[in-house]
């Protein structure tokens, strides 16, 4: 189609964005339980390039090898996950018509899962309890060595995407990892320079935006996923802040605002971040960054799972045991409901402050939303409808119709992503459970070894 939106490209320093749909983050047991990358991790992205997305945003690669969650996912916290990254790569990338930009991570007390209950799997910017998130009985701050640590394996991790071959980085600030845990007054009580004021509780990110920028350089990309809002409010969200929620200061009941958000975004512009992906709330999961149905059966599978790791895992298993589950699920699911471009406010909001380019994420599906969101924004990132349809975007750069059934938001892949091999788990888009198992066993397939 002429002049069609979606299908312009997009140059941000240097790394040629074909069109403007992202694959956004999508994780899974896929690799080695050092978190070296596999075949089978190479396999389930290289058919989102094939797909025809603009460029593939990575799940989070963990920076800090002491805090590897969920077990499987990637690392890229030693010099040796180079290598499996340098070979499996070009694949992804094929010559640089797809950019592959790595997510680099640490989640802190939000740590999921681990074979083992470990100490440094409560470290955070401030103590404190959170009944939701992580496995941590409590969490823990940080001293001044564990910060200054932390942001040295930003740094560290971001040199070595360079090494393996990505096109580029991006720093994950949102989804309640470490970095949000600086960023968000509700957990973040310090009152030293790392706390206290807006500004020091930017400082973490500050300082890790200036280290990442340095190890890499100034021509190489550089991205902050950052969430615009933090909605600490939200039903799973208020569980992570000390009781008595109704006497603690506004601020730390909401989070930050837009207004607060928007000024950091402009801080990391001139900090020298080449773009922001922007989703909302706090938390993975939460009702802002994927909305639609809590996934109430699938969360309850994953506590049961990681229910050995400490008191608070085992009562939250057994709090999720204790009553029907229609009830629970019903329960579970207030505050959750189904959205198109759910973000897409607070992006071209956020739009408005700064010159670098937006991403838009969550809730997107279609043609029409992505041409309305790229109205305001640069580019959008899609998770689920490619989970569900892996050449949706090809289909819909040809003006072909999509070929699989779209993505219901019933989130089923996202409470299973820490137990189960990534995938569709909606029954109601297969003809039959076996059809459900072959695509997902389709979908975490290794090379075939050579028969001769
Ligand atoms: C199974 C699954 C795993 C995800 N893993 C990550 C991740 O590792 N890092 C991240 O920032 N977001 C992750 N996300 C969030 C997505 O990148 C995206 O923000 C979210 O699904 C909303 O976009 P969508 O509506 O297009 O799915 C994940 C989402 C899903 C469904």
């Amino acid at each position: 189609m002429p002049d069609d939106p979606i299908a312009s490209e997009l140059l941000i320093r240097g790394v040629r964005f074909p069109n403007r749909v992202l694959r956004s983050s999508i994780g899974g047991r896929n690799c080695n339980i050092d978190g070296s990358v596999t075949d089978v991790w190479k396999n389930f992205e290289k058919r989102f390039a094939e797909g025809g997305v603009g460029g593939i945003v990575s799940t989070t690669f963990h920076v800090d090898q002491s805090r590897l969650s969920p077990l499987q996912y990637p690392s890229i916290a030693l010099p040796a996950h180079v290598n499996a990254l340098r070979r499996y790569l070009p694949q992804i990338r094929r010559d640089g018509a797809t950019p592959y930009i790595i997510q680099i991570g640490d989640p802190g007390y939000t740590t999921y899962s681990s074979l083992l209950p470990e100490d440094t799997d409560g470290l955070s910017s401030s103590d404190g309890i959170d009944l939701a998130f992580g496995y941590a009985n409590r969490r823990r701050a940080m001293s001044q060595a564990q910060i200054e640590t932390a942001i040295a394996n930003y740094a560290a991790a971001a040199a070595r995407a360079r090494e393996a071959g990505a096109d580029g980085v991006e720093i994950t600030a949102a989804k309640g990892y470490l970095i949000h845990q600086f960023l968000n007054p509700g957990i973040n009580t310090r009152t030293d320079e790392w706390g206290g004021t807006a500004d020091k509780r930017f400082r973490f990110l500050e300082c890790i935006m200036q280290a990442v920028r340095q190890a890499v350089g100034p021509d190489y990309l550089v991205g902050v996923r950052l969430s615009a809002v933090d909605h600490n409010q939200d039903p799973l969200a208020l569980w992570l802040l000390r009781l008595p929620w109704h006497f603690a200061p506004v601020e730390r009941r909401l989070g930050n605002d837009l207004a607060q958000m928007g000024s950091y975004a402009q801080r990391l512009e001139a900090l020298g971040a080449d773009f922001l992906h922007v989703t909302a709330g706090f938390g993975f999961p939460n009702p802002h960054d994927v909305p639609g149905r809590f996934p109430f059966e699938e969360v309850r599978m994953f506590f049961d799972s990681v229910r050995h790791l400490s008191g608070k895992a085992s009562a939250r298993a057994a709090l999720a045991h204790l009553a029907p589950t229609g009830l629970l699920d019903w329960l579970t699911n207030i505050g959750w409901e189904a959205g198109r471009a759910v973000n897409l406010p607070y992006a071209s909001a956020i739009r408005q402050r700064v010159g670098i380019p937006v991403i838009c994420n969550g809730g997107i599906q279609d043609r029409a939303t992505i041409e309305n969101a790229l109205q305001s924004c640069d580019m959008v990132s899609m998770a689920r409808a490619l989970i569900a349809d892996p050449g949706l975007v090809g289909d819909m750069l040809a003006l072909k119709p999509p070929r699989l059934a779209p993505c219901t938001q019933c989130n089923k892949c996202v409470g299973r992503t820490a137990t189960s091999p990534l995938g569709c788990y909606d029954r109601t888009r297969f003809a039959s459970d076996s059809a459900m198992v072959a695509a997902i066993a389709a979908f975490n397939a290794g090379d075939v070894p050579d028969s001769k």
